[in-house]
């Protein structure tokens, strides 16, 4: 949709002059197109989806959960205009902030809310056996060695790396894991910088709530502590004053069904490269058709990273085994 057109509808939907609609890109998603719209003294959100198919209904049930977060201390934006007219386009309130900058005073603000959210997650939360969690994982994993086969498009050496290092997390979780009830939350499932708006040590906006769903607790933990403990986003090393911090601010009740937190910190490494794998295929595809230019950001740096997690698993066990409380 070029700008002239959007800026018409959403004059229509705000019901203004489309002279006063001053609309302005915001770089960033990877998905979809955002820009923030000014008329007069108001700021808005827009997220301008790509299919039309079924986004009234992802809209209803996304209104309905942000609002339930917000009741709860979460900040979730408001959608505040969205019409079947114009389906795929649909305006939140703007909120300032800026992403995070990575620096280790903002951990704790952004630990505190991943600790709410995943408190409220418990309070949705389903067992599922070690094999109904691990299947999913083979399928992602088959899936990366048909796409090596038929995918000219995807890079040889990258490729083969994510998929040696999908095989070494599956045979280790196969391994470590006992056969025991796993308990799942229901949880944001994109909690990333991406996400994330801050005002200097205040969370002030996370966005995307349409990720949320159903995810192992401790993978989600492994996962998001390690995201926000990295050097640079998306990548790099793991600081231990950052995973200390992340760790040491989550709610205890969240370690509660964890097995001893020993046999947490063995796997802790293999966990938390889980997000990486799952959306491994999504960023290639994005980078192959869309985006050259973040190969390194979104495929090289992660791949490093999720080597460097395994390469070093001892000496991350042994921060994980300081960060917690011992049984
Ligand atoms: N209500 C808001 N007010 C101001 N800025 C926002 C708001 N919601 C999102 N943003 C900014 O816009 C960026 C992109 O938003 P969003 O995450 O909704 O889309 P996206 O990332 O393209 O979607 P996807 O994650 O599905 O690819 C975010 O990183 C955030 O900085
Ligand atoms: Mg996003």
């Amino acid at each position: 949709m070029i700008l002239q057109e959007l800026k018409h509808s959403l004059a229509k939907l705000l019901k203004v002059d489309p002279g006063v609609v001053m609309l302005n890109v915001i770089e960033g998603g990877l998905s979809h197109k955002s820009y923030r719209c000014d008329v007069s003294e108001c700021s808005y959100y827009i997220k301008l989806y790509n299919k039309i198919r079924n986004i009234s209904n992802v809209v209803t049930y996304t209104n309905q959960l942000t609002e339930y977060m917000r009741g709860r201390g979460v900040p979730a934006s408001r959608v505040v205009f969205y019409s079947s007219e114009f389906p795929n386009i649909v305006v939140h309130e703007f909120i300032e902030g800026r992403p995070p900058s990575g620096e280790l005073s903002q951990v704790a603000a952004i630990a505190g809310l991943y600790s709410k959210v995943a408190m409220i997650g418990r309070d949705h939360s389903k067992y599922l056996s070690k094999p109904e969690y691990l299947s999913p994982i083979q399928i992602i994993r088959d899936q990366l060695e048909t796409s090596q086969v038929s995918g000219a498009e995807i890079d040889p050496v990258i490729h083969t790396g994510m998929l040696s290092l999908t095989d070494r997390v599956l045979s280790a979780l196969e391994a470590g894991m006992r056969d025991e009830k796993l308990l799942h939350i229901h949880v944001h499932d994109d909690f990333t910088e991406k996400n994330i708006l801050m005002d200097g040590d205040q969370v002030k906006l996370l966005c995307d709530w349409d990720s949320c769903r159903l995810r192992y607790c401790n993978e989600h933990i492994a996962s998001t502590a390690s995201r926000f403990s990295t050097t640079r986003p998306l990548g790099g090393l793991l600081q231990q004053d950052k995973l200390d911090r992340f760790l040491g601010t989550l709610h205890p009740v969240l370690f509660e069904n964890v097995a001893g937190i020993e046999a947490f910190a063995v796997l802790f490494p293999y966990w938390a490269t889980l997000k990486h794998i799952r959306t491994y295929l999504f960023r290639s595809v994005v980078v192959h058709r869309d985006r050259p230019d973040l190969k390194q950001s979104l495929l090289s740096w992660p791949l490093q990273h999720c080597l460097w997690m395994i390469d070093n698993r001892q000496q991350v066990s042994d921060w994980i085994s300081q960060a917690l409380p011992s049984d």
